[in-house]
């Protein structure tokens, strides 16, 4: 198995915070701080009590994810080892590389998800099953 650098691997990206009287301010743009170039923006919202989303890897792409209202959590599997991410601020999210699989759930009400990913949508891109998934990450 090839070794994974920092970069490689999910980890949480403080945004800049502008501190406002009048309201905060947080932004991202292409390269920085994400390390990617984004090609589609997508956003999870009225997710209804106790329900999960996500469940699955893709084969390629990244993605940065921000709870930008209220909160969810998100679950990493690398195929051997999981690990749980909070996302309750809109100051900082996590980004996600290829081959993880992932599910986010507990969902605060009025929680809003903004993914964005450096790929056009693709189907053929995702794994969908978790057996399929470990094969993959055993190839690697
Ligand atoms: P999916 O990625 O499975 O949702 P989740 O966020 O739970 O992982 O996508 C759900 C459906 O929406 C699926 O039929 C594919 C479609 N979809 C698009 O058409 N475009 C997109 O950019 C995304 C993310 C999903």
């Amino acid at each position: 198995m090839a070794t994974e650098t920092t970069l490689t691997r999910p980890h949480i990206i403080e945004l800049p915070k502008i501190p406002d009287q009048r309201g905060n301010l947080s932004f991202f743009q292409n390269d920085s701080p994400i390390p990617f170039t984004m090609e589609r923006v997508y956003w999870i919202y009225d997710v209804p009590g106790g329900e999960q989303r996500g469940g699955h890897a893709y084969r390629t792409l990244q993605e940065f994810v921000v709870a930008l209202s209220g909160s969810f959590e998100v679950l990493l599997s690398d195929g051997r080892e999981e690990q749980r991410f909070l996302l309750n601020r809109s100051y900082y999210g996590l980004y996600i590389p290829p081959l993880y699989w992932r599910q986010m759930e507990n969902f605060s009400t009025n929680s809003l998800a903004l993914i964005v990913a450096d790929k056009a949508f693709d189907e053929g891109d995702y794994v969908r099953e978790f057996s399929r998934f470990q094969q993959l990450r055993d190839a690697r």
